[in-house]
């Protein structure tokens, strides 16, 4: 099977990890320091903390937003349901917003009708890696004192008019889980304007615990004394995904190019075909390409799916919006163009590695489905 996703994977990261593990310091490190560092730097942000996941780092950055009971969060549905649980652990309540058609991104003018006294914060998806739409969206937050937070798990990698996106938020949170464009296996990172709420996140990934056990034991002798400030989780990254996440770096440029270029042979392989919509980039972004998504007419949708499956080749579907779990069902959303789009979209198999003929056998495929 050819499948949907896979990692981009060679000697550097193995390399990374052998290193680490014969260091004897697999837990969170210096490998880890040097990971938040060169990460910030390349996306030109001011403070992060490198942790276990996305997910991790959606929950305190909804934490840190001080998002409480009784308030409003506007979020996408269309996203994986990590987005939206953190606003559901803080007993708070999400607003689901709609996503623009073409990008399938969170919509400026939605999120507006949707903002009223009690909106805390909005959550913004760079869907696909595609970035939303954010100089309008970050207008309503600085005029309505509303804090913003971007989720940019599948954005590594992406640009909003020449900026790295996660620059822009009070929180950002990427993913390095096994099939995003920077991988570390599992592994988040959580991104902060200031180094006051970034600290604390800090605190909060490690048990409460104000000083890191590395920064204990770097004076030869363990320092075993620490104080406890809160109550907290353990979300750190360790040493091990951090070595694998600095060799994926120096390779996430070139891979995502790779990402366009099979975006194109895509695009122009099936922009002929009348029951196949391409995706749309707007002039405003650089895509980090992190999935290839048709629209199709819904009655095509799941037998397309099936007829390219008995022929070797993986699609998913990203995703069933939140509010058709049950657990969301009672939340308001009056989201017309997400209930009909999910429907219709299908992604097709894309990652560095993809072979030619590998995407010439996926072409071939679609063009001899007979709808
Ligand atoms: C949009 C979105 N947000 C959050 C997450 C959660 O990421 P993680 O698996 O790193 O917790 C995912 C994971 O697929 C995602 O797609």
């Amino acid at each position: 099977m050819i499948p949907v996703f896979k990692p981009a994977l060679d000697s550097e990261e193995t390399d990374g990890v052998i290193s680490v593990l014969k260091s004897r310091w697999i837990g969170n490190g210096p490998v880890t320091k040097e990971f938040e560092k060169k990460f910030l730097s390349y996306i030109g942000g001011k403070y992060c903390v490198a942790v276990n996941s996305a997910s991790a780092a959606i929950h305190l950055s909804v934490i840190s937003s001080n998002v409480k009971q009784g308030d409003e969060v506007i979020t996408p549905s269309l996203t994986f349901v990590a987005t939206n649980h953190p606003i559901l652990m803080q007993r708070a309540t999400p607003v689901f917003c709609d996503v623009d058609y073409d990008t399938l991104c969170s919509d400026p003018s939605d999120i507006e009708k949707k903002i009223t006294k009690k909106t805390k914060a909005i959550v913004v998806v760079h869907y696909g890696g595609h970035p939303v739409d954010i100089d309008p969206i970050l207008k309503l937050c600085e005029d309505r004192n509303i804090m913003l937070i971007e989720d940019c798990a599948h954005a590594s990698g992406s640009y909003y008019k020449d900026r790295h996106v996660g620059i822009f938020g009070d929180f950002s949170a990427f993913s390095f889980a096994a099939i995003k464009n920077l991988t570390t296996g599992d592994g988040g990172m959580i991104v902060g304007r200031t180094r006051k709420s970034i600290e604390s996140a800090r605190t909060l990934a490690w048990s409460g615990i104000s000083e890191s056990t590395w920064e204990r034991v770097k004076g030869k002798k363990l320092k075993w004394q620490y104080n406890v400030v809160s109550t907290g989780w353990k979300y750190q990254m360790n040493d091990i995904a951090a070595a694998i996440g600095l060799a994926q770096l120096k390779k996430l440029e070139s891979n995502n190019l790779k990402r366009k270029k099979i975006t194109q042979k895509y695009n122009s392989a099936l922009k002929d075909i009348p029951w196949i919509e391409t995706p749309t980039v707007r002039d405003f972004a650089k895509s980090s390409y992190h999935n290839y998504v048709i629209k199709l007419p819904q009655h095509l949708r799941d037998r397309l799916s099936e007829y390219l499956a008995k022929r070797g080749v993986t699609t998913t579907v990203h995703y069933m919006p939140s509010h058709y779990y049950s657990l969301y069902k009672k939340f308001s959303a009056d989201v017309p163009v997400t209930n009909r789009v999910w429907k219709k979209i299908l992604l097709l198999p894309i990652y560095p590695d993809l072979m030619q003929k590998e995407q010439d056998y996926i072409i071939d495929a679609l063009i001899s489905f007979n709808p």
